[in-house]
């Protein structure tokens, strides 16, 4: 079940002034902050947003005309309807961990009412819908973001249409943050197998606004969380570093807390959740003054049932995690004190996220040799970018897979699209193939030896400009075959 909870995910970005452009560089959080659509580099919040030019080799450009918005709002980048799914390609380090966060906000760009609504794709994996209306109602930018680990040495970022988009709505995006995260991060979650959308990543008891770079060297957004539950200010320090996930230190500057003997109830996240699993991570610290007895003890229930019993919170402060803790419809966090603690329980920052098991990726033979081959080619067929067969329903123009255990191309038709270029050798490494259908083109060159394609059934190559040679036993192989 796709998980949208955008009334939480909304950011008040439209703001009466423009931020002014600060005077002079200041430090970025380590990845890619990119203002897609933008001809120039623009600066917002002490941040610099990179134009986009590089990342992604389709879609149009517009800018919102509008006075009261954020920079990064002001433009945005389009893709047309159609069947193919649109990339943003980020080289990465593989196996880095990332905070993905994409942001929309439709301005009407299009001359139209209600924001288009279309899919996001993490490199193989639909990763939600995005519908922006409410939002966009409301007067508010709309944000979404995954933690997802690299396995290739870029970081596929794609809109597609899905079954809600109206003919001829364009999906579109307003900006692309990518964010490299300590290895530490998160690691109980095999990301091998599963992605970490987010749900809530809160500030119990805030004083001020929204908590992020610098305070949070990953840029991850903290939310003010205010309830009617009694607050308590600290009073000692703490180190980030000292705590699984490393929270910002000024989550620690107040708490929600509760009188001796009582229970704290909190309503978080506020909003009713889909039934589904989540990683929970929750941060406590004591707050007193440091001494022998500044230490209070309480059971953690989430969702009616004990997620850490008679947990003993010091002024150095805790993490308590659970890695696929099963929830649905409202959801209530209980910090109940031992009966025996002189003071009741306090609680600082938490963090929600829904775990998204991932579709895997094409075989890594198979993408390694279309990227060669798109490279190889003048005018590859626009859709080529992201994951060459998935996810389900969205492979490159002109491929069939298959998916078992590996995820393999099975067939390449590239019948009729005057491509120019010539074929690199290492389209033997497709070695799934039966189809290999490449008439009707202008491909020069000889054609490499394609003995390896053991499956291959049908090949097809008439009418292509010569010098387009048979240099390669392939023939009398497909002759074998046919
Ligand atoms: C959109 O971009 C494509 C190239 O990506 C270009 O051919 C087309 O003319 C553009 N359309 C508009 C309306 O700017
Ligand atoms: C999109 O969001 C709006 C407002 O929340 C809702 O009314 C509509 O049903 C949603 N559309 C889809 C296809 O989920
Ligand atoms: C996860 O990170 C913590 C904190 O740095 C470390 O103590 C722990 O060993 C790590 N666990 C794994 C499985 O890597
Ligand atoms: C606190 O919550 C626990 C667990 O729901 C419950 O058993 C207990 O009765 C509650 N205590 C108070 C004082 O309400
Ligand atoms: C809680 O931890 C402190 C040290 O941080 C320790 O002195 C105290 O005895 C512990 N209390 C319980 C009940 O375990
Ligand atoms: C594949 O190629 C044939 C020509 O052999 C063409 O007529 C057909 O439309 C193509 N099919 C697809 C699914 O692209």
């Amino acid at each position: 079940m796709p998980i949208i909870l955008l009334w939480l995910l909304s950011i008040l970005f439209v703001s009466p002034i423009a931020s002014q452009p600060s005077p002079s560089p200041s430090p970025s959080p380590h990845g890619y902050l990119i203002n897609c659509g933008s001809k120039i580099d623009v600066e917002q919040d002490g941040l610099t947003y990179l134009r986009d030019e590089g990342y992604t080799t389709t879609g149009n450009i517009t800018t919102i005309k509008r006075k009261d918005i954020l920079p990064i709002l002001t433009t945005l980048r389009y893709f047309p309807y159609g069947p193919g799914k649109h990339c943003y390609e980020l080289p990465v380090i593989k196996g880095g961990k990332f905070l993905i966060r994409t942001t929309y906000f439709y301005g009407g760009f299009d001359g139209g009412n209600e924001p288009p609504l279309f899919d996001q794709i993490i490199d193989g994996t639909t990763w939600t819908k995005v519908n922006t209306t409410e939002d966009y109602k409301n007067g508010l930018s709309s944000y979404y973001e995954i933690i997802v680990i690299a396995n290739a040495k870029t970081l596929d970022v794609c809109l597609a249409s899905n079954e809600n988009t109206k003919a001829k709505a364009s999906s579109f995006i307003s900006s692309l943050e990518v964010m490299n995260l300590d290895p530490s991060l998160y690691n109980s979650t095999d990301f091998s197998k599963y992605g970490l959308i987010t749900i809530a990543r809160t500030n119990f008891a805030a004083e001020g606004g929204i908590i992020r770079f610098p305070d949070d060297p990953f840029n991850r957004y903290w939310q003010p969380f205010n309830d009617k539950n009694p607050t308590v200010q600290a009073h000692t320090k703490i180190t980030s570093s000292e705590f699984w996930n490393k929270p910002p230190t000024n989550v620690f500057h107040s708490g929600s807390t509760m009188s001796r003997g009582k229970n704290l109830t909190l309503h978080w996240p506020p909003f009713s959740l889909p039934s589904n699993r989540y990683y929970v991570a929750l941060y406590f610290q004591d707050n007193r003054n440091t001494s022998p007895y500044s230490w209070r003890v309480f059971t953690v229930l989430i969702g009616g049932k004990t997620f850490y019993q008679d947990l003993n919170v010091s002024t150095k402060g805790v993490t308590v995690y659970g890695t696929q803790w099963p929830l649905s419809g409202e959801t209530e966090i209980i910090l109940s004190p031992r009966s025996d603690m002189p003071v009741g329980p306090t609680i600082n920052a938490g963090e929600i996220y829904q775990i998204l098991p991932l579709a895997g990726t094409t075989h890594g033979r198979d993408a390694m040799a279309l990227q060669i081959l798109k490279e190889s080619l003048k005018n590859p067929p626009d859709d080529w970018n992201g994951d060459p067969c998935l996810p389900k329903g969205h492979p490159w123009f002109g491929i069939r897979c298959y998916e078992g255990d590996q995820v393999r191309v099975i067939s390449l038709n590239l019948t009729g699209l005057s491509l120019i270029g010539t074929l690199p050798k290492e389209m033997a490494r497709l070695t799934a193939l039966k189809e290999l259908k490449l008439s009707i083109n202008k491909l020069t060159g000889p054609i490499p030896d394609l003995s390896p394609l053991k499956a291959l059934e049908i090949l097809l190559f008439e009418m292509n400009v010569s010098p387009f040679k048979w240099s390669s036993p392939i023939f009398f192989f497909i002759q074998q075959n046919q």
